[in-house]
């Protein structure tokens, strides 16, 4: 049973492959010998035209002196070539002057219009060339000679005997390539065959159980590691979270905590200062007003701890957002608040997004009231809201022209008290930033900074999907 399906199998495939490099070869083969054969016919026909020439300037002088004797022995030279079957020499009048026959079957060359001398005719299996006889510039006669083309069919059948010879010899290496080769291929399918047979005829699966008991057994242990890779996600977490609600509630209390010392240091030196003014000199003034300040400063800071600790507890209120407006609000009351700057504030109409509209307005008081700040040593400055695409992302941006940073520090500046330009510059605690990117990762965006020293920034921010409802940069 094998032996005749593997025998029909390789039969199928050996006889694909000679079907198939037969039919290349013969392509092959048919368009060399049309090619061949139309250059030789050309070729024929162009022989037969000198020859026609030959003929005629060698019947000159015969026509001249109306010599037929002369012109016909001149034609009779023509015997050499045995392909030629008749010539005849013309008078301008197209009447037969002189004539050549290769023998008596041959015809007699036909009368010819005197207006056809210069032609080359393929006729019945013949090829025929007429040639206009010049002499002194002047048409004399005409020459005309037939020849059959039997060098042709003689080529022909060369050609046909090699064709054959070549696809014998390739198609019986074909043969003998494919049975060398066709049996690694065919082996394994009828290998398979036969598996497949005696599990049809004997319903004899047992084949099918090893592979089905492999897949059963690598699917259990696929299926434990993935209960336990969820089980220490889960258990990872919870852990995270936990930490995280700690290290919250521990910064919040700490902060909460050090405000009343804080207090008690600013009171008391408050209280020292009112009280015992008279009795402190300058000196002593100065120091008590430093101590004020920097608690002054303190609280800031702790302030702005508080708040940023606050954001990961409030909870998110997320709906259809007019962030434009939001931006123009802001921006017209930094200009409300110090009118005299000569700032242009350009706000991008129209743009919307979805989220929570408390915290928005967080992200944006913190980056245009950075705009307005970095750009307060210029005489005059532009900030501008609009919406572009950044790094491949559609992004909301803040830009200004003013003081700029070294970009090699862009990721620095969102961690908290992470500060590029120092309190006597441009005052300022540090938390800005950090607060703006937590909110931005809250809404499921990210956060990112352009600039150049000197030469303003640029802060983009997405807010998740979708960043823009209708109107897109
Ligand atoms: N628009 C800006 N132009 C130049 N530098 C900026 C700009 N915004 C932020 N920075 C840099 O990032 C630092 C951190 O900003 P931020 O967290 O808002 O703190 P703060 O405003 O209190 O200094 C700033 O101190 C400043 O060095
Ligand atoms: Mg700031």
């Amino acid at each position: 049973m094998a032996k005749t399906k593997d025998y029909s199998i390789t039969k199928k495939l050996t006889r694909m492959n000679m079907l198939v490099s037969g039919a290349a070869l013969l392509m092959a083969c048919l368009s060399f010998v049309i090619y061949d054969l139309f250059t030789f016919r050309e070729a024929i026909a162009r022989n037969l035209s000198i020859q026609a020439r030959v003929a005629g300037s060698n019947s000159v002088t015969a026509l001249v002196f109306s010599d037929p004797h002369s012109a016909e022995n001149t034609l009779s030279a023509l015997k050499a070539a045995p392909n030629v079957i008749s010539a005849g020499i013309y008078s301008l009048n197209g009447q037969l002057f002189a004539s050549y026959r290769r023998d008596a079957q041959a015809q007699l060359p036909p009368t010819i219009s005197p207006d056809k001398a210069g032609s080359r005719v393929f006729e019945d299996s013949d090829v025929i060339v007429t040639d206009p006889i010049v002499f002194q510039g002047k048409p004399t006669g005409i020459v005309y000679i037939r020849s059959d083309l039997q060098m042709l069919y003689i080529q022909l059948r060369r050609y046909a005997s090699i064709a054959a010879c070549v696809l014998a010899v390739s198609l019986w290496t074909a043969l003998m390539l494919s049975s060398m080769f066709g049996r690694s291929i065919t082996d394994p399918i009828v290998h398979l065959a036969d598996v497949a047979f005696i599990v049809s005829r004997d319903k004899n699966y047992t084949v099918f159980n090893g592979m089905l008991g492999q897949i059963e057994v690598r699917d259990a242990a696929l299926q434990s590691a993935q209960n336990q890779l969820e089980q220490r996600v889960d258990e990872r977490t919870f852990q995270l979270a936990a930490a995280n609600e700690e290290l919250e509630s521990f910064s919040y209390s700490v902060s909460h905590d050090l405000r009343a010392p804080l207090r008690t240091i600013d009171g008391f030196s408050h209280a020292l200062l009112e009280d015992c003014a008279d009795r402190l000199d300058d000196t002593g003034r100065t120091h008590l007003n430093r101590i004020r300040a920097a608690t002054q400063r303190m609280g800031l800071l702790i302030d702005d701890l508080l708040n940023l600790s606050r954001l990961s507890r409030t909870e998110m209120h997320t709906q259809s957002v007019d962030i434009s407006a939001l931006a123009s609000a802001i921006a017209n009351g930094l200009q409300e608040g110090l009118p005299r700057r000569g700032v242009e504030l350009r706000i991008r109409n129209g743009l919307r997004t979805l989220g929570d509209p408390g915290l928005l307005r967080v992200v944006l008081e913190n980056l245009l009231g950075n705009a307005w700040k970095f750009t307060s040593t210029h005489e005059s400055a532009l900030i501008e809201f609009g919406a572009a695409v950044s790094n491949g992302k559609a992004a909301f941006f803040v830009r200004d022209d003013g003081a700029g940073f070294d970009p090699a520090y862009a990721d620095r500046l969102f961690g908290a008290f992470q500060r590029l330009h120092s309190m006597t510059e441009f005052a300022g605690t540090g938390i800005g930033l950090a607060t703006v990117q937590r909110i931005v990762r809250r809404h499921g965006g990210e956060i990112w900074a352009e600039s150049a020293v000197g030469r303003g920034a640029t802060f983009y921010f997405t807010l998740g999907e979708p960043v823009f409802e209708g109107a897109l940069p």
